[in-house]
């Protein structure tokens, strides 16, 4: 089966109202289900899901598809991604092309395949032992060193290794060896560092048998390593973030490794404890929860703060923090508590807007006035970003309560209403004053896309529509018709998935208030319009040839044909 068979495949196995309906609420009516349209703006359910079509469709933006196209537009994902999260519920693995190997960076991802094997493999010889006992001290087992390919850099010794290979200058602007041939990373555990194409594009190396003053080193920047845009173990952690609907973001990968070894698997680490934007983007675009899990001393609480802020602005998300206090960080919580206590703080995590209440207090003593003032201004400042009255209006009665403050007082400086607006991708179509005309050729499209004999009818009695752009996508359904021998709407959406013009005309025909069924005396009327339409035209063109000519024969000829067309006109 090729992959365009398989793809039909998918669409049969998985139920579109199941599909849409795992992400939002759908509300059944008649034959269809309907909800929210999430790519505009939208107040009531103006979008429809048709369980006997497999496809949806939103009247007021146009943004209409089938069950794939729904999750690469909901989600932000590429096609063959989409293609993966459905062929996953049935079983179904779609070929991908190797795009990989096209890269122009091909070269440097296989030198750093190299090393990495080659560290993975000091970790078994002689020298590798206080490294293993090392990693079997903080309960990094063979499974987690397999699993996240932890290796080990010796003395030295990989420069004279890969120079045989590959030219200094490359070894050197990778960062694997220095100006002087020396090895960058010397005795140290070494984590591969991957893409989010899954790439290794960097090592950092930890420090275990002698002291430094750096705990870690990172490969410096490189031509395929930006450190702000890298997040550690995204590709790995990616399908998990999308089950859990949720992401866990740590500060460390030691938390990661850690939290995976207890079966928390859609954890990924910024490796520090701020965010960039590209980082933040990259989380955004999942659009699931988000749940910070940042160390648990100062500068974790601070970065969490500084984190969490960034992913307030423009859009509201659903934001949580860990909080514990037993230990530094989930990874030594987990080591020397169990994974209970972890669950457990998991569990309760709070919202963020609790979290900056909190860390508010810091630095001052609420029992002085003063300090109390500062706080109580602050907070409300933290409430006012909030996006929810009521919520706003519950957080302001705690702190009246708590801090025995009129409430009155405190609401009335709230600012109600500024809500954060959410950047949809699509406005409402406007909606033209379609003519007669017009309306016959989007009927006509539309019913060639549901009723297969509609195409048959188009072809024997009209065979091209005259608005440029519909009559593209009238041959394309005729020509996908004649190849694939049947029509189904589903299959044919996957078919113009890349070609925005038909895209284009495509949206303006869904997004037309279409009636479900069609009689014979309709579509004879759409015809008859289109006919009568393009007769018009011509009638036109020659009307206006007749008056500039000065040919008294090509005069004579024209009005034959004008009187002609006309009597065309009246047979029918
Ligand atoms: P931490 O100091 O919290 O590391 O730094 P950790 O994960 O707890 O490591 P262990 O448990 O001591 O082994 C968090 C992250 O900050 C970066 C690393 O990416 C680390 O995972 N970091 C830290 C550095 O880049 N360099 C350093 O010297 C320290
Ligand atoms: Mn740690």
């Amino acid at each position: 089966m090729d992959n365009s068979e398989k793809i039909k495949e998918i669409l049969r196995a998985n139920d579109i109202v199941d599909v849409i309906g795992s992400y939002i609420s759908l509300i059944p009516k008649g034959k269809n289900h309907f909800c929210i349209c999430p790519f505009h703006d939208d107040h009531s359910p103006s979008m429809s899901v048709s369980k006997d079509k497999q496809i949806f469709r939103c009247f007021v933006c146009g943004e209409s598809g089938n069950a794939l196209t729904f999750l690469m537009k909901y989600l932000n994902i590429p096609f063959l991604e989409a293609c993966e999260i459905l062929g996953e519920k049935c079983g179904i693995k779609i070929l991908k092309k190797e795009n990989k190997k096209n890269s122009k960076y091909e070269k440097y991802y296989d030198i750093y395949n190299k090393v990495t094997l080659f560290y993975k493999n000091n970790l078994n010889t002689k020298e590798g032992i206080k490294a293993k006992k090392y990693l079997e001290e903080r309960n990094i087992d063979k499974k987690l060193i397999d699993e996240f390919d932890i290796g080990l850099s010796l003395n030295g010794g990989l420069g004279q290794v890969l120079l045989k290979n590959y030219d200094k200058k490359t070894l050197v602007d990778l960062d694997i060896i220095n100006e002087n041939l020396k090895d960058s990373f010397t005795n140290r555990i070494i984590f591969p560092i991957r893409d989010t194409n899954n790439n290794i594009v960097a090592f950092s190396g930890r420090i275990y048998n002698e002291e430094d003053i750096n705990k870690y080193r990172n490969t410096k920047e490189t031509i395929i390593f930006k450190k702000g845009q890298i997040l550690y173990n995204f590709y790995n952690a990616k399908d998990n973030i999308r089950k859990a609907k949720e992401v866990i973001i740590c500060e460390g990968f030691m938390d990661v490794i850690r939290l995976h070894s207890i079966g928390i698997k859609n954890a990924v680490a910024i490796m520090g404890s701020n965010m960039t934007k590209e980082q933040i983007k990259i989380i955004k675009d999942l659009k699931v929860s988000v749940t910070l899990n940042l160390d648990q001393d100062h500068a974790g609480k601070t970065g969490s703060i500084m984190v969490g802020e960034q992913f307030l602005t423009e859009e509201n998300i659903n934001l949580k923090v860990i909080v514990f206090n037993k230990a530094k960080d989930s990874d030594e919580l987990i080591t020397k508590y169990g994974k209970e206590d972890f669950i457990t703080a998991y569990r309760n995590k709070i919202d963020f807007i609790d979290f900056k209440l909190d860390f508010l207090k810091n630095n001052k003593n609420l029992s002085n006035a003063e300090d109390l003032s500062k706080y109580i201004n602050e907070a409300i400042e933290s409430i006012n970003k909030l996006d929810d009255d009521i919520l706003k209006e519950i957080k302001i009665t705690e702190l009246s309560n708590k801090y025995n403050i009129n409430k009155s007082t405190l609401l009335s400086k709230i600012v109600k209403n500024k809500k954060i607006k959410i950047k949809y991708e699509n406005k409402p179509i406007e909606k033209e004053k379609l003519n007669k005309f017009k309306i016959s050729e989007i009927r006509i499209i539309y019913l060639m896309m549901n009723y297969p004999e509609v195409i048959n009818i188009f072809q024997k009695r009209l065979g091209y529509l005259i608005n440029k752009d519909m009559n593209y996508l009238a041959s394309e359904i005729v020509g996908y018709k004649l190849k694939y021998k049947e029509f189904k709407l589903e299959d044919f959406i996957t078919h113009i998935i890349n070609d925005e013009n038909l895209n284009t005309v495509f949206k303006k025909v869904m997004s037309y208030n279409h009636m479900e069924n069609y009689t014979d005396d309709e579509l004879e009327d759409y015809i008859n319009t289109i006919k009568l339409y393009s007769v018009k035209k011509e009638i036109e063109k020659y009307t206006n040839k007749l008056k500039n000519s000065l040919d008294i024969n090509e005069k004579k000829e024209l009005l034959k044909k004008i009187e002609n067309m006309k009597k065309e006109v009246l047979e029918w």
